[in-house]
């Protein structure tokens, strides 16, 4: 099995754990060694998702993420608390004041309508209202996604308090295709028994009831594809619960 594949696994087992809700969070040291392994096969297309910050579940949850991925050397800058949260999706972004937010020069502009459509059309399906954007984590998205396009990596950002969905492909990665990536889980969750055949967590993210907003942002990683994160709020993904 070629390394990629391996990576594809180990990265579909870890979010396998905590879906399927199991309370051991190890990992085998060769399965470990891979997850840390950095150099993700940059020809496919990849997506990973991280579980939200829950005070009653929290250490069983991060686990496995933790040992997946490297936490990020810095901190993510928080946006200033004096931004308006619900700014009209039509009026352009306010500047933020802080330099590491504010350089910007790998962040794709976009319209959140190319997030939202497909995301809500997902929640529709199942009855589930239709997320709205919230600019605050849209700028934190861009943040993110400023700081990854420099090794393009997928990687978490490990935030708490919110949910994230993050994918990457070499070339270009469209919003509907980074979407339709996560989506496409639906076929591997099974509401029933609210337990998922292999990944299904981007998918029960994006139809989880309780997150009402999201913010995304995609960034060109200069030669080595494309980034794409979308942040929810309130997150989803609790361990024991049903999306809807
Ligand atoms: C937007 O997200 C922030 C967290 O980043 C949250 O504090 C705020 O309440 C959210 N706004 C809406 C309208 O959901």
């Amino acid at each position: 099995m070629a390394i990629s594949n391996k990576l594809s696994l180990a990265i579909v087992l870890v979010v396998g754990l905590t879906i399927a809700q199991l309370s051991s969070a190890t990992l085998s040291p060769d399965l470990e060694k891979q997850l840390k392994n950095p150099n993700i096969d940059a020809n496919k297309p990849l997506s990973d998702l991280i579980n939200p910050v829950n005070p009653t579940v929290n250490n069983v949850v991060n686990q496995p993420i933790n040992n997946a991925v490297n936490q990020p050397t810095t901190n993510p800058v928080t946006p200033p608390v004096n931004k308006a949260v619900n700014q009209p999706t039509t009026n352009p972004v306010t500047t933020p004041v802080n330099n590491a937010v504010n350089n910007l020069a790998n962040i794709l502009h976009e319209d959140p309508s190319e997030f939202l459509i497909p995301q809500n059309a997902a929640r529709a399906k199942v009855s589930v209202p239709p997320f709205v954007w919230n600019e605050t984590l849209a700028e934190f998205a861009r943040s993110y996604a400023q700081e990854r396009a420099n090794d393009c990596k997928l990687q978490h950002s490990h935030s708490p308090g919110k949910g994230e969905n993050i994918a990457r492909a070499p070339g270009v990665l469209s919003p509907a295709k980074a979407v339709e990536m996560w989506v496409s889980e639906e076929v591997n969750y099974d509401y029933a028994s609210n337990t998922c055949k292999k990944v299904c967590g981007h998918y029960t993210q994006v139809v989880w009831k309780g997150s009402t907003s999201i913010g995304c942002a995609r960034s060109n990683c200069q030669g080595r594809g494309t980034f794409v994160t979308c942040n929810y709020y309130p997150p989803g993904n609790y361990i024991g619960r049903k999306p809807y």
